[in-house]
């Protein structure tokens, strides 16, 4: 396993317009590991993945991706990079089939190689596979997380962002979709996971961080957080879940 930072968020400050929500935050992802954001509703998780993925200029700070600066960079120039961004919100197109789905989160590349690639992604998802027709509003919410999940993957991100991925799911799913991001790991891929669903996440992520009010306030290895005093205060502060 890699120890580089392949991602460092350095004292960044960013918001919607005049509503500052990230006061000097400071995380770093590390090559081949499984990073946990975590932090009550409202600590800035996921303004912290959008300013990352391009979709909110920081005013201060700077972010780096293997050492340079990406400040001013579009979504785009970051899938360029190999970063994906599956988002909390729901992305489907819930009209077109599952096939449509796939292929519109790969408009970089041509048919033939998006054909080859749904090919390979669906490898590991056999319910999707199996539904590749179907319309996807008919998908159950387990299925829509993967096949949004399998659809960042056809770009062969070499980093993956991914925003509360439990929301709505049954705890067997949750396991799954958890499990299927330790083997994207194994298989090469860096992992930024946003979840208040800490117990679920704590099985495969590798060192967490806690947000409270737009800083982060924890940095621990994945397996000394459940333990930590800071991290029981941080719960009472909301309602992240550890069952
Ligand atoms: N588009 C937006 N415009 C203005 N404020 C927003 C917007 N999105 C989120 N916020 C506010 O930013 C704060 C942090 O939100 P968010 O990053 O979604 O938190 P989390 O993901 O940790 O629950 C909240 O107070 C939220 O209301
Ligand atoms: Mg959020």
């Amino acid at each position: 396993m890699g120890t580089e930072a392949l991602i460092e968020f350095d004292h960044v400050v960013a918001g919607y317009g005049n509503l500052t929500i990230l006061q000097k935050a400071s995380f770093s992802v590390r090559e081949g590991m499984i990073t946990l954001l975590t932090g009550a509703n409202g600590a800035g998780k996921s303004t912290a993945l959008k300013t990352l993925f391009g979709l909110i200029r920081p005013n201060s700070g700077d972010i780096r991706v293997n050492g340079t600066s990406t400040v001013g960079y579009t979504p785009r120039q970051m899938l360029d990079l190999g970063i994906a961004y599956v988002p909390q919100e729901r992305t489907l197109f819930p009209s077109l089939s599952v096939y449509h789905n796939l292929e519109l989160g790969a408009i970089t590349l041509s048919r033939k190689e998006i054909r080859e690639r749904i090919d390979e992604v669906l490898e590991r998802f056999p319910r999707i596979r199996e539904r590749i027709q179907s319309q996807s509003s008919t998908l159950s919410g387990g299925e829509r997380k993967q096949l949004e999940i399998a659809r960042a993957l056809l770009l062969r991100p070499r980093i993956m962002l991914i925003d509360e991925p439990s929301i709505g799911l049954s705890p067997k799913i949750v396991s799954e979709v958890f499990e299927l991001l330790g083997q994207l790991t194994v298989a090469g891929t860096t992992v930024l996971v946003v979840e208040q669903n800490v117990r679920s996440a704590l099985k495969v992520a590798h060192h967490a961080y806690g947000m409270e009010m737009g800083a982060i306030t924890l940095d621990l290895p994945a397996d000394q957080i459940l333990d930590n005093p800071e991290f029981n205060r941080l719960l009472l502060g909301g309602h992240v879940e550890t069952h």
